[in-house]
Parts: C-alpha cells; sequence; structure tokens
C-alpha cells in the first residue's frame, strides 16, 4: 500500500482521486460538489486565499480512499480543512484512520494546530459512519447545519405571491462580474457577512474581503466553469443594505447553489432578505432548461434565515455538522 499526494497536475491521477471521493458524496440521498474540472482548477491553480491539495491511499490498482485538504493562506492559516472518503467495500480496515494519520502529520509539518471537517449525517439525529469515525479520533462537534432543498423552477404564480419589493429600496442584479460602482461595497458586504454568519464553537476567523480579492474569486469561477447570479437592495442613500448569491457549475446541471443572503444590521426586519432572494431566482431560472434542486446550508440556530426558506418552500433533508480536532 502507498500514500499517493495528488496536486490537479496529472489529469488521470486527478480522475481517479476525484472519482471515488464523488462516488462517496453520491451515497447522500441530495449530493452535493463541484463537477471534476471545477475541482481539479481549484486544486491545480495558484490563489492568493488558499491551496487544496489530496492525498490517496492505494494498493496496486485499486484506490481505496482519499483525503481532500484546503490550506487556508491569509485568514485561518492555523488550521486545515479536511475531508475522508474511503471507497464502500474498504470501510472498517483502517484505511480512513491511515489517511487521517498521514493528514495529521503534515499540517503539523506546516505548522497548523487545528483539522476541521464538515460531515454529512442524518436529517434527524445527525449521525452517520463519517460522526462515528471523528468522534473516535478525538474529534469535537462544534457546529450542526441543516440542509434544505427546494425544487426549480418555481411557478410563476408562486414567484408573484412570495414577491414583496420593499419601498424604499432599489434592487439590482449581475452575475460574474460585479459592477466596478459596487466593487468596494461588495467586498465590504462578504467581510461583513463572514463576520455575522453564525459558526458555533467553531475556532475560525472571518474572511477579509478587498475588492482585489473578490475579482480573484470571480476570475476563478469563470476558469471552473461555474456561474454565479447576485441580487442586491441598495437604499435611498446609495447603501447596499443586503444582497444573495445563487449559482452553480458544470459538474450536474440540475444541481444549484443558494450561497450567502445577507442583510445589514441597521436593515434587518424589513423582509429584505425574501426581496432579494424572490429577483434571484427568477434570474437563476431564467436560465434554466430542465428542473433542478436547488441546496442550502445554515446553522440549525439561525431561526431568521431557516424560516425564510420554510417560507419559500425549502425542505430539510440532512445535517451537515463541523468537527474540530486538535493537533
Ligand atoms: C467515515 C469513513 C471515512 C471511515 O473510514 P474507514 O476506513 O471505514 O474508517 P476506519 O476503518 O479507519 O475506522 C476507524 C474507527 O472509526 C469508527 N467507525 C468508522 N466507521 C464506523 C461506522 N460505520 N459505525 C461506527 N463506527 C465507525 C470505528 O470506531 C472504527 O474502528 P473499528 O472498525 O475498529 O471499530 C468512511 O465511512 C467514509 O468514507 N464515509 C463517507 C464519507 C465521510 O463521512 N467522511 C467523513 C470524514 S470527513
Amino acid at each position: 500500500m502507498e500514500l499517493v499526494e495528488v496536486d490537479g497536475q496529472d489529469a488521470e491521477v486527478f480522475e481517479r482521486f476525484y472519482n471515488l471521493r464523488d462516488a462517496v458524496r453520491r451515497e447522500a440521498e441530495f449530493p452535493s460538489g463541484l463537477g471534476l474540472e471545477e475541482a481539479r482548477v481549484l486544486m491545480a491553480d495558484q490563489h492568493s486565499d488558499m491551496r487544496a491539495d489530496g492525498l490517496a491511499l492505494v494498493d496496486g490498482d485499486q484506490w481505496l480512499g482519499i483525503a481532500w485538504l484546503d490550506w487556508w493562506l491569509q485568514e485561518n492559516t492555523h488550521l486545515v480543512e479536511v475531508e475522508i472518503a474511503v471507497a464502500a467495500a474498504y470501510r472498517r480496515t483502517g484505511v480512513g484512520s491511515r489517511l487521517l494519520e498521514a493528514v495529521i502529520e503534515r499540517a503539523t509539518q506546516d505548522g497548523r494546530r487545528l483539522l476541521s471537517g464538515m460531515i454529512l449525517g442524518d436529517a434527524e439525529t445527525g449521525e452517520s459512519a463519517g460522526t462515528a469515525f471523528a468522534a473516535k479520533h478525538g474529534f469535537v462537534r462544534k457546529l450542526v447545519e441543516l440542509h434544505q432543498v427546494l425544487e426549480l423552477p418555481l411557478s410563476e404564480e408562486r414567484l408573484a405571491d412570495l414577491d414583496q419589493p420593499v419601498d424604499g429600496y432599489e434592487i439590482v442584479q449581475w452575475r460574474e462580474h460585479t459592477p466596478d460602482e459596487w466593487v468596494e461595497q461588495f467586498a465590504e458586504a462578504l467581510s461583513a457577512m463572514s463576520v455575522d454568519v453564525p459558526t458555533g464553537e467553531l475556532d475560525q476567523e472571518p474572511a477579509r474581503w478587498t475588492p482585489e480579492r473578490l475579482r480573484e474569486a470571480e476570475a476563478r469561477r469563470l476558469k471552473q466553469g461555474r456561474f454565479c447570479h447576485t441580487t442586491v437592495a441598495v437604499d435611498k442613500d446609495g447603501q447596499l443594505a443586503a444582497y444573495t448569491q445563487m449559482g452553480g457549475g458544470t459538474g450536474d446541471p440540475g444541481r444549484l447553489y443558494q450561497w450567502d443572503t445577507f442583510v445589514r444590521p441597521e436593515h434587518r426586519g424589513r423582509r429584505l432578505g425574501l426581496a432579494v432572494k424572490v429577483p434571484n431566482f427568477r434570474s437563476l431560472q431564467a436560465g434554466l432548461d430542465r428542473p433542478a434542486v436547488l441546496h442550502t446550508w445554515n446553522a440549525i440556530t439561525n431561526a431568521p434565515m431557516i424560516a425564510v426558506n420554510v417560507h419559500l418552500g425549502f425542505r430539510p433533508v440532512a445535517q451537515r455538522t463541523d468537527w474540530e480536532l486538535e493537533i
């Protein structure tokens, strides 16, 4: 048996690595994740805010399990995010433990003191093989998130019912490239969202967005073949009061994501969350050529966001728990 390092440069090696990870992800009723090329670009390219790489445990021609690692470079330089996936036929034979050992060694060598991992589990209990594995290895559960889905498209009638513009705010929309006039305010809103989003007991720092970092993320998204629809609400003084982002990628055209929704604290309580989401649905749906499932995750303590989603018709399908291990 040997450990193979994966960096995305060798397309054939990356494909085996990706296929194993993707097969494990597809065990979920509502799988999510990047498509092959989206994931390869993320790993193979240089980024100023993160790098990704991987390890595989291989026995001759058999790939037994993999670990995907995200190393943050600007903030959260104390941690490594890890995802371990073991081929179904090789579970409970120590493969996951062997990979975890190798990850700990590499993280320690890099001066990181924390491993962090997201694990999927049952919608009611949150439990799974992954949570049993994490607990066995001393990881501590720090955040519980609800995974909700909504089938699209919503009918025009339903959208009309949900559509409630808020007086005093103008709706502005864009696609892959934030218009220059909004870049400063939008980067600031992304940073504010990162501070405000509930992170439970996680030992994590918020991301600091700048116009340069925003432009880099946009260019990366384009290169990956991903797409994003943004809707913002702007008040009478020209302040960006709320935003929402939805989109998808090349992996599976039937799989879409509701990413951030953020309302600045001084603008909360006016149903601006809904006021930006509904126009964004219209924009997202206009490009749909087939039915799709929209996925979203929120901390279970984030009652206002979950309530908005339930109002829109989202239903819970799984729990995702975030775990940490001090190394
Ligand atoms: C979680 C996962 C990586 C474990 O891999 P594995 O190779 O089977 O793990 P190991 O054989 O090293 O198991 C080590 C210990 O973890 C615990 N464990 C692992 N799977 C378990 C399960 N299904 N039920 C209960 N305990 C489990 C046990 O204590 C086990 O020791 P034991 O077999 O001697 O009882 C694998 O089940 C998997 O790929 N699951 C889907 C993806 C996932 O959830 N990944 C989470 C990590 S980010």
